[in-house]
């Protein structure tokens, strides 16, 4: 099968990032001067929609955008990116934001404010048409389980860190976290879990024991926002594609290392063939 022909679902939030650069990231109690303030095209769910996009999948975003300014220009972003926007909605509440300091080194801190974010339903979605649907923990934790129960194949990204409830653990086909995210969690029950580790690359476990590692390419680094976007994207292409494990795991460590090469979420989001190239 090729990549063009699978079906991803992602349902999850959009956001606007205001994006500032700073030398280093505050420390709690700390005032630091900041530079070149920009707005740029965020939020966990659209992000991993571009990047499915990007990377060759028929991509569909499912999520709640505001009727203001910034939902119109969300809207146009996933549009010209080649997501579908089918099954995006629209509601009266503000658009959701994100805060993002980004230091000298590319590192960065995120505020989210969810917005319209929380709005988004479920009903008359055709989740069980996709190959994979792919969610995060940035929408209710409702969405999240619903969708879990009517999608073929699910894998969740569970970013940002909060507490997983265990039933919806045991609808995962695979569970992508980062490191601090996989500190909260039991990974001994999860038949399939990537952990990133950044600049180190990412493990893969099965019932918590690792079954395979893999480092990244190393390319200079302008800004990790929404590098483990890309990551969980790639994963969840390689999944609906039937890729083995560890085929998935080179591919996404791949591609999420590309997506450090330019600034903001959705700027440096690499082709398949760019992937490919690097691998
Ligand atoms: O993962 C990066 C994303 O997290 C940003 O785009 C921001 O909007 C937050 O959702």
């Amino acid at each position: 099968m090729t990549s063009g022909a699978t079906r991803v679902g992602v349902v999850g939030g959009a956001n606007v990032d205001l994006v500032i650069r700073c030398d280093d990231l505050p420390r709690p109690g700390e005032t630091i001067l900041g530079r070149d303030l920009v707005r740029l095209p965020g939020g966990k769910g659209a992000n991993q929609a571009v990047a499915a996009a990007r990377l060759g999948a028929d991509t569909s975003f499912v999520g709640c955008l505001g009727t203001d300014e910034n939902g119109e220009w969300l809207l146009g972003h996933l549009q010209r990116s080649g997501v579908h926007t089918t099954w995006t909605q629209r509601s009266s509440t503000p658009s959701g934001l994100a805060l993002i300091p980004v230091d000298e080194r590319g590192e960065n801190l995120i505020i989210v404010i969810p917005g319209s974010n929380e709005e988004i339903s479920l009903n008359s979605v055709p989740l069980e048409e996709f190959d994979v649907v792919l969610c995060q923990l940035e929408t209710p934790i409702t969405v999240v389980l619903e969708a879990a129960r009517r999608s073929q194949r699910f894998v969740l990204n569970a970013a940002p860190r909060t507490s997983v409830p265990r039933e919806l653990l045991e609808m995962c086909d695979v569970v992508i976290v980062n490191e601090s995210e996989s500190l909260t969690l039991d990974l001994a029950p999860l038949a399939h879990c990537v952990v990133t580790l950044g600049s180190e690359g990412a493990q893969y476990f099965e019932h918590g024991t690792l079954v395979a590692a893999q480092q990244p390419p190393r390319v200079p680094v302008v800004d990790t926002v929404g590098a483990g976007d890309v990551f969980s994207a790639a994963y969840a292409v390689c999944c609906a594609r039937g890729d083995s494990p560890a085929e998935a795991l080179t591919y996404a460590v791949t591609a999420g290392a590309l997506a450090t090469r330019g600034a903001g979420a959705q700027g440096s989001m690499p082709t398949d063939q760019e992937v490919r190239s690097w691998m």
